[in-house]
């Protein structure tokens, strides 16, 4: 599969298999349906509640653990220093690894909800470089950070976020947030990228896909690769997954790609880093 490559070297395979709201009991089959598929990049996280079923498809699929790109999230009940050493520790037991390809901050303590927010993220990051420094994660980064937030970090860091993860499809496009995160240096992950299954009835996706014989989710998981993005993308769904994973053979054109980037804002998740409460 493509890659990508942080600055750090570290390559991570250009299509991530997403696992927000896979339930626990098909969890562990469903991984190790992606891997045999052919995913090599899992994106998990503490608060989805399915770590230890997400390590089960892993440890049953029999993988070569070199062989896969891992990436784990700081749920936001555990910012600070110790609690993030202690939560990643545990992320790390339950997924039965030894080491992750790249942890993030899951998101950033807003000044909505902190006074303190820019220390609250400074602290969290400081164990992250900790990690890093102690080989307990190959790479390091953040997610839902905004333009404000990733400067306040990168004044404090000492290693510099390698990944910035936000919410980016057709319909909610954050040109300039993407490019700002890539013009510090990092590769930027899109969650949601089929705009959670709201953005694939559009009939401009629908109509472009026909061109090249492909869904309209395969059109916004290429739009994205096209831009530099490294798409997630989740399916419990046997043939969606294949779908999704078929995104490696066509190339949209440069109309095709503009067609896109005009496209009138839908399918956003409401989700504003600033406003969020949780
Ligand atoms: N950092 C963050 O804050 C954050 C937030 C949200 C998500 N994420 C990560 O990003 C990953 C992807 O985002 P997401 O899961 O929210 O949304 P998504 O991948 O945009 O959409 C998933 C939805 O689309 C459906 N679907 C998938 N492929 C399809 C296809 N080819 N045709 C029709 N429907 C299809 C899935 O249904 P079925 O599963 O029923 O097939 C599911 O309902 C997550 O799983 C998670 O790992 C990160």
């Amino acid at each position: 599969m493509e890659t990508f490559t942080l600055y750090n070297g570290i390559k991570i395979p250009s299509l991530g298999y997403g696992t927000f709201k896979t339930e626990e009991n098909v969890t562990a089959k469903v991984v190790q349906e992606a891997i045999e598929l052919g995913y090599r990049h899992i994106d998990a996280a503490a608060i989805y509640g399915n770590e230890k079923e997400v390590g089960q498809g892993i440890k049953n699929s029999g993988i070569n653990r070199e062989a896969l790109f891992v990436t784990g999230k700081l749920w936001n009940e555990h910012r600070g220093y110790e609690s993030t050493l202690k939560a990643f520790q545990k992320t790390l037991d339950d997924l039965q690894l030894d080491y992750l390809d790249l942890y993030l901050i899951h998101w950033p303590a807003n000044a909505k909800q902190f006074a303190n927010w820019q220390e609250l993220n400074n602290e969290t990051w400081r164990a992250f470089e900790k990690l890093y420094a102690d080989g307990k994660v190959k790479s390091i980064g953040v997610s839902n950070f905004l333009k404000h937030h990733l400067e306040s970090l990168f004044e404090f860091a000492t290693v510099k976020p390698m990944v910035n993860q936000i919410e980016i499809h057709p319909g909610h496009q954050q040109q300039d947030l993407a490019k700002y995160s890539q013009s510090l240096g990092m590769v930027v992950e899109s969650w949601g990228s089929l705009g959670q299954a709201r953005l694939l009835d559009n009939p401009v996706l629908k109509s472009i896909g026909e061109k090249y014989k492909k869904s309209a989710a395969q059109v916004c998981l290429r739009w994205l690769l096209q831009r530099d993005i490294l798409p997630l993308a989740k399916s419990i769904t046997q043939s969606r997954m294949q779908q999704n994973f078929n995104v490696f053979d066509f190339t949209l054109s440069k109309e095709d790609m503009e067609a896109i980037s005009i496209l009138p804002e839908q399918g956003f998740s409401e989700l504003n880093p600033d406003e969020v409460e949780f």
